[in-house]
């Protein structure tokens, strides 16, 4: 407490200083009488509750520039009207709020409101002696400034709530469930450009997408038809002719085989309601053959191997594997290739992939994501043979696993509701508003975990856990520090009581930090890992445990009692923690992972591979954005030994926007946007080649500027594999998951099993010719086949609105899609009817306001205006 107070009066010192930059507006706006907006509070009697001003205030948030004198910051414009009959009083209320941008704190320059941290990215507004009711009818505006750019409106977060008097906390309903509803798209070039690095002088090349961009971007030739018959595409085709085709509702098939394959027959079986026989029929049947020696594949691969031969000729089809996943890859193959008439093409493959890993990272710490939720993502991870989930289960802002015997990660750890102390829950973080029914609150039971296990094993998925330590822990210092105040034992406390040590996590956290040197901290983790090692037991062997490492604060422990001997040993405690959990983790015959920070002394010094006692280390790099100006260390760890998993934010981060629209959902720090070509077109060793466009939209030479920050990748056998990365800040609802995930997994998927020949070529013509030839295809078979399939499954990947231009007399307008075979609909009347565009074209007249849309069944993309005029210019 003491800790948290003194940086406030720094902070509040500093704004007296530096607080001339900021100014100040604020004013009253009478409301225009007799709108809806006072329609059903007509009929009651309004009283001065919370209950009234929950529901009837309106919020509305706009960023009004991200250029500032100062570097990095940005104007944000709060607009609060009161449309009811009684004034909004001008003390004794608080509104909690969350911004992952650091606002200035104190009073903002005798605006009548001041803004106080609470934790995190948790903030409040709070009237100061000066302020003056709202009155009935009337507004407040006032302006703020914060550290950052905002340039996309899921920068606001939802759930604003008002604590009034001494009633509960309510949410201010205007605010309720998605910024969408309050939050203004930024609309002019200094609220959606980035301001310039102070590196260089180049500006920010994005601007929000026109109709011609969206139309020139995909101008990708409309195949007509699917011409990938699976995705990921396999290794050797041949004998592929959609014409001649089998048809299993024709006769009556059965499935025979090698019992090593009986889980994969009984699969297939219960999939498609056949019967598995003893004996052999002449035709009509699906044979499992067990291969002794694939000797023509990569030794280490050998296991994923399979061959399937689809003959309609004689109404065979006959599947050969190595291993049992083998044959679970040929039964998805075979679900790839039905249409839903029961038919399949004539095919010959063998397949294998490039890379053992082909992962997707979710977060269900920053939002909770239930045992459903994570199954429906297993399904879908199987159907494109990605083989590893790993699960990020705790963080700051929530602990998601049950730990027999540690109730209070759960109990506390596991909630976020309205409670300053933290006693009964973790705060409000990220939007999730003050009660405990919230996309923030829920955990995982044993059972729970052990289900998602079985499911996953069924579906040859191995799910990786990730506790994150020693940073990003604040749920669980928090409810260790509970447990010792409940049961009197410091056994598993995490931090000291007498740690004076000042940090701030880089998401505001002032104590996520467990402390290194207390014995209980071992602990701790020795129990929370042999718990989860446990819940695998039997079901599919713990293998290895990820410990996250990754955003530890620089002067966390500096002040730490139980840290000075170490000091004094001149010790480094990064080593020291490696160590000592290292050691853990080898009593359980346990293989360590983390993000690559965790093996890293600084960023620009990893720590010898040789310090960790497991005979695997997995690095997960992700630090590989042009802007943060590091050491692009995956290759380097590669060659020391590490076995790298390339997590590279640029083009894997699947939370970030997929284009650089303001109204697009993500995330922006990484870079701009990640479209799905980007992901696509990522190239695993030959990443200086694929991972160089810059936040601002600029193609920057990696490797430029000193060739030592680009090492050459000498132990390719160490690039493990790739995955993609969905952490969770904005994961409010399982259709938002939906959107962010997809349809950008499947070119994750493609690049992870499939190694195509333009990755390795330099950059230039020739690469780019073969790449859009590929992406041709690729967009094609997910138009015209997989997106209908995932549509089949439920599953609502984000639908890209279209694009548009018209001909040269500007008679015509022409329309384009991403994804070909998906159908636009145009209005010509502000958005309120809409109809189909029976084809590409269509007679328009001169200044004519036109909106589109995508439509994909009962879904649409976002609706856009008809702007033939240019403004990108950077590639998708
Ligand atoms: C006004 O109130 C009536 C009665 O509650 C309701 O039916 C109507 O939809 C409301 N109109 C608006 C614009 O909110
Ligand atoms: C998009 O436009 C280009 C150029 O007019 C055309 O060749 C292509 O077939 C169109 N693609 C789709 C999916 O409509
Ligand atoms: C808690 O919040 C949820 C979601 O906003 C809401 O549906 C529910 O009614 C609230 N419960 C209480 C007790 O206020
Ligand atoms: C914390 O500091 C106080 C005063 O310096 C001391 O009396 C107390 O024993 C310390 N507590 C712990 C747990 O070290
Ligand atoms: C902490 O553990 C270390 C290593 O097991 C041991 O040497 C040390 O004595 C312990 N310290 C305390 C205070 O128990
Ligand atoms: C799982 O681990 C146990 C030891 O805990 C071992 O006996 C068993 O063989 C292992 N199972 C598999 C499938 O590796």
């Amino acid at each position: 407490m003491r800790r948290a107070s003194r940086t406030r009066l720094r902070r509040i010192i500093l704004i007296g200083v530096i607080g001339l930059g900021i100014w100040f507006l604020w004013h009253y706006q009478p409301l225009p009488v007799g709108g809806n907006s006072t329609n059903s509070s007509d009929e009651e009697v309004q009283v001065d509750s919370a209950e009234h001003f929950a529901r009837t205030l309106k919020i509305s948030v706009r960023v009004v520039k991200n250029f500032w004198e100062e570097s990095s910051k940005h104007i944000r414009e709060v607009t609060i009207s009161n449309p009811g009959k009684i004034a909004f009083p001008a003390t004794r209320w608080e509104i909690y709020f969350t911004q992952i941008y650091i606002p200035e704190l104190g009073d903002l320059s005798n605006s009548g409101i001041e803004v106080e941290h609470i934790q995190g990215q948790l903030y409040k507004f709070v009237p100061s002696p000066d302020f003056q009711p709202i009155p009935a009818g009337g507004s407040l505006n006032f302006l703020y400034k914060s550290n950052g750019n905002s340039v996309v409106f899921t920068d606001t977060f939802p759930n604003w709530y008002l604590v009034y008097k001494d009633s509960k906390p309510l949410v201010l309903e205007s605010t309720r469930g998605d910024p969408a509803k309050f939050a203004m798209i930024q609309d002019t070039p200094e609220a959606w450009k980035f301001e310039s690095f102070s590196k260089s002088s180049e500006f920010d090349s994005h601007n929000p997408p026109s109709s011609a961009d969206r139309f020139i971007r995909d101008s990708t030739q409309d195949l007509l038809h699917d011409p990938i018959p699976i995705i990921p595409t396999p290794l050797e085709v041949a004998g592929f002719n959609k014409q001649v085709r089998l048809n299993m509702h024709h006769g009556s098939w059965v499935i025979i085989g090698d019992p090593v394959f009986r889980k994969e027959m009984e699969f297939l079986a219960q999939a498609w309601q056949l019967r598995i026989s003893a004996s052999q029929p002449r035709s009509h049947y699906i044979h499992f053959f067990k291969q002794k020696n694939p000797l023509r594949y990569p030794k280490d691969l050998n296991y994923e191997v399979y061959n399937l031969d689809v003959s309609p000729s004689n109404n065979i089809i006959t599947i050969v594997a190595y291993k049992a996943v083998g044959a679970f890859y040929a039964v998805q193959s075979l679900f790839a290739l039905r249409d839903e008439e029961g038919e399949l093409p004539s095919i010959t493959i063998r397949d294998a992939p490039r890379f053992r890993y082909r992962g997707l990272m979710l977060d269900i710490a920053r939002n909770f994501q239930s045992k459903g939720t994570i199954i429906r993502l297993i399904h879908l991870m199987a159907m494109y043979k990605l083989n590893k989930l790993h699960l990020h289960l705790s963080d700051d802002e929530g602990w998601r696993i049950e730990i027999p015997g540690l109730e209070e990660l759960t109990s506390i750890g596991g909630q976020r509701c309205h409670d300053l102390t933290e006693g009964e829950c973790l705060l409000p973080f990220l939007g999730s508003g003050p009660n405990k029914t919230n996309s923030g609150s829920g955990f995982l039971t044993v059972g729970d975990y052990k289900e998602i296990l079985s499911y996953a094993v069924k579906n040859h998925v191995e799910v990786i856990p990730e506790i994150d330590v020693p940073g990003h822990a604040h749920a669980a210092v928090v409810a260790m520090k509970k447990r010792y105040i409940r049961t009197g034992s410091d056994k598993y406390l995490l931090t000291e009581p007498n740690d004076s040590s000042n940090y701030k996590s880089i998401q505001g956290f002032t104590d996520n930090v467990i402390n290194p040197c207390l014995n209980s901290t071992y602990t701790f983790l020795q129990k929370v890992i042999s718990e989860i090692y446990n819940m695998h037991k039997g079901i599919s062997n713990l293998s290895t445990f990820h410990f996250g490492g990754d955003e530890v604060p620089g002067s966390a422990w500096s002040s730490s009692p139980a840290c000075q001997p170490l000091f004094e040993q001149d010790v480094s405690l990064k080593v020291y923690f490696l160590d000592r959990l290292s050691k853990i983790l080898a009593s359980l015959n346990l293989d360590i992972a983390a993000w690559e920070d965790g093996f890293k002394e600084t960023d620009r010094i990893n720590i010898q591979r040789e310090m960790l006692h497991q005979k695997n280390v997995y690095s997960y790099s992700w630090k590989n954005p042009p802007h943060m100006n590091l050491l692009k260390s995956a290759y380097s760890m590669a060659n020391m030994g590490y076995k790298v998993v390339l997590a590279s934010a640029t083009n894997l981060y699947l939370d970030h926007c997929q284009e650089p629209d303001p109204a697009e959902r993500g995330l922006v720090w990484a870079t701009r946007f990640v479209s799905d070509k980007r992901s696509f077109s990522f190239s695993p060793l030959n990443l200086y080649s694929s991972t160089n466009v810059d936040i601002r939209g600029h193609y920057v030479e990696a490797c430029e500027e000193d060739p030592m920050d680009c090492p050459k990748l000498e132990k390719v056998e160490n690039v493990e594999g790739m995955e993609a990365v969905l952490f969770g800040e904005l994961l409010t609802s399982v259709d938002i998951l939906d959107y962010m995930l997809l349809p950008r997994l499947l070119a994750v998927a493609e690049r992870a099993w499939h190694e195509a020949k333009w990755e390795v070529l330099p950059r230039g013509e020739q690469r780019m010719a073969l790449l859009e030839s590929d992406w041709t295809k690729f967009t094609n078979t997910l138009g015209y086949r997989e997106l209908p399939r995932l549509d089949r499954f439920g599953y609502h990947y984000r639908i890209p609105p279209p694009g548009a231009i018209h001909n040269a007399d500007r008679t015509m307008m022409l329309v384009n899609v991403t994804y070909p075979g998906q159908q636009v609909e145009i209005s010509r009347n502000g958005g309120r009817g809409w109809a189909a565009m029976l084809s590409t074209k269509t007679k328009i007249n001169p200044g004519e306001k036109i909106m589109l849309r995508t439509k994909v069944g009962t879904r649409t993309s976002r609706a856009i205006l008809f702007n033939p005029q240019r403004s990108l210019s950077v590639e998708g």
